[in-house]
């Protein structure tokens, strides 16, 4: 453990559950073991479920020893971290379980003799999420604005409407500063490199634009189908579960303005300035702009609606692609095509930036044939990796133009493995830094953007779903939305094969 962060009372609020389990076990022992906690640290996990400590600390271990990329759990390590799990059953609505929960931080701050940060991790269903913060105002616990925080988890509301009641009712009870909303997707190495390729190199910024960039693709396909979270997707589906949150921050990251300082606030209004210059989706557009798919049946896979808390004739959309413009000087004219879907060909998360073609083409016709513009690939997941395609001159005595990749890859470069998400977000916000996280009016833009969509899509029931099989790339129609500018979609998998033509 480390002395140079502040000492630390994480109070998860459903710590028995599959959050916890899964991500903040893992994230916990292994910030633990790179000596990332601070020197005085516990845990209060607080769940509905009756319990003791004893289960609560067997559960967290289980998951780290499950989830944690470092491997089986160490006795000697994880008993460091053990002694400082406390397990506090309670009712989340009864003003009684915060009276306890004071005494149980009082008194750890007694035998500390010093003053502790106090970090309230919702770890819970949305539902619950007003009880909790109300109680923690009415027990005076969100009090002190330097040393209290809170850390949500999306989603951030189910659009437009009950995220602004969401911030209102958090903003009632903490500062803006103390709210932590969690998108994962910004705690990825790869998706926290894109400000420092963008901005820590003079190469690019003279071309980022639309006098040098004809689209942006932003694509996160997952092979995995909604697994055993039926009950939740039923009510989200595409849009809200990915691109309101994880491909509306990408996309921010990819089209902001470079920022002034590296300040939590400047990055975030550099962000928020982008997601309100998207232009508006009127609902007579929506049939144009947005594609909507759910999987069907597939080789060795069930139909979406033949999962387990899925309805037999459900409308939940498990792709979604949209076409976005975002109406300021650097991108007018530039369009991003966005697209995420479940059970999909492969995983691969990846923005892809097409730049536009050489003004004038000297080269005689059949040596150019398979001459395609330049290509920048920020590859998120699995394949940790930037890739720029040029062309080049096959070797031989004929003049044959082939495209060929510079390729930077992570593994390569930094011989370790990254980080997980959470591991990096949980130190942060130890450590105060909200530079990851998102703010209220972030949020609220990134709803506005799609919230047209999600009404225009609630108000009519898809006629063709299912109408793409699994291990597909989703939709016909996401090809038309594309195809009908002149464009494709560019498959992950083909590009691979380019990977034995490095510079
Ligand atoms: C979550 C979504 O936010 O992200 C899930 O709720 C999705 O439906 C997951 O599977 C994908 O995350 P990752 O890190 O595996 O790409």
């Amino acid at each position: 453990m480390t002395t140079s962060v502040e000492p630390t009372i994480l109070i998860i609020f459903g710590s028995m559950g599959d959050l916890a389990w899964r991500k903040l076990a893992p994230a916990l022992y292994n910030l633990l073991l790179n000596q990332q906690l601070p020197g005085h640290f516990a845990v209060i996990g607080m769940d509905m479920k009756d319990g003791n400590t004893q289960a609560f600390r067997q559960r967290l271990r289980d998951g780290a020893n499950a989830f944690c990329e470092c491997g089986q759990v160490e006795e000697k390590n994880w008993s460091g971290l053990a002694a400082n799990l406390t397990y506090l059953p309670g009712d989340f609505a009864d003003p009684a379980t915060y009276a306890v929960l004071r005494k149980q931080l009082d008194a750890r701050e007694k035998e500390w003799n010093m003053p502790a940060n106090h970090v309230f991790y919702l770890a819970t269903p949305p539902v619950i999420v007003e009880t909790i913060v109300n109680r923690i105002g009415e027990a005076s616990l969100a009090s002190d604005r330097q040393h209290v925080r809170i850390v949500v988890e999306k989603p951030f509301g189910h659009d437009l409407a009950s995220a602004i009641a969401l911030n209102t009712l958090l903003t009632a009870v903490f500062e803006e500063r103390q709210i932590y909303r969690i998108d994962h997707y910004m705690g990825k190495e790869t998706v926290q490199n894109i400000l420092a390729f963008r901005f820590a190199n003079a190469l690019f910024e003279p071309v980022w634009n639309q006098r040098y960039i004809d689209h942006v693709q932003i694509t996160v396909a997952e092979q995995v189908g909604v697994e055993h979270r039926g009950a939740y997707y039923e009510h989200a589906g595409a849009l809200r579960d990915m691109t309101q949150n994880h491909l509306m921050q990408i996309l921010a990251l990819i089209a902001m303005e470079p920022m002034v300082s590296f300040d939590a606030d400047e990055i975030r209004n550099k962000k928020v300035d982008v997601l309100r210059a998207i232009r508006p989706i009127s609902p007579d557009q929506v049939g144009e702009l947005a594609v909507r798919g759910q999987y069907g049946e597939g080789q060795n896979f069930p139909a979406y609606r033949s999962e387990p808390g899925v309805a037999a004739d459900s409308s939940a959309e498990t792709f979604a692609a949209v076409k976005l413009s975002v109406d300021n000087w650097r991108w007018q004219g530039v369009p991003f095509y966005l697209r995420t879907g479940k059970r999909l060909k492969m995983k691969a998360s990846e923005v892809t930036i097409q730049f536009q073609p050489v003004p004038h083409q000297s080269f005689p016709k059949a040596a150019a044939l398979a001459w395609q513009p330049n290509r920048l690939t920020i590859q998120i997941q699995p394949q940790e990796a930037i890739r720029l395609s040029l062309q080049a001159k096959q070797p031989g005595s004929s003049l044959h133009l082939s495209p060929v990749d510079m390729h930077f890859s992570y593994q390569e470069a930094f011989k370790t493995k990254s980080p997980e998400a959470y591991e990096t977000l949980l130190a942060d916000v130890m450590m105060a830094d909200a530079t990851l996280f998102m703010r209220a009016d972030q949020v609220e833009a990134s709803w506005s953007v799609l919230d047209p969509v999600l009404k225009v899509w609630a108000g009519l029931k898809p006629a063709d779903f299912p109408n793409y099989p699994s291990g597909t790339w989703g939709p016909e129609a996401a090809d038309g939305l594309i195809t009908k500018d002149g464009r494709s979609w560019l498959e992950p998998v083909l590009r691979q094969s380019l990977e034995d033509n490095q510079l």
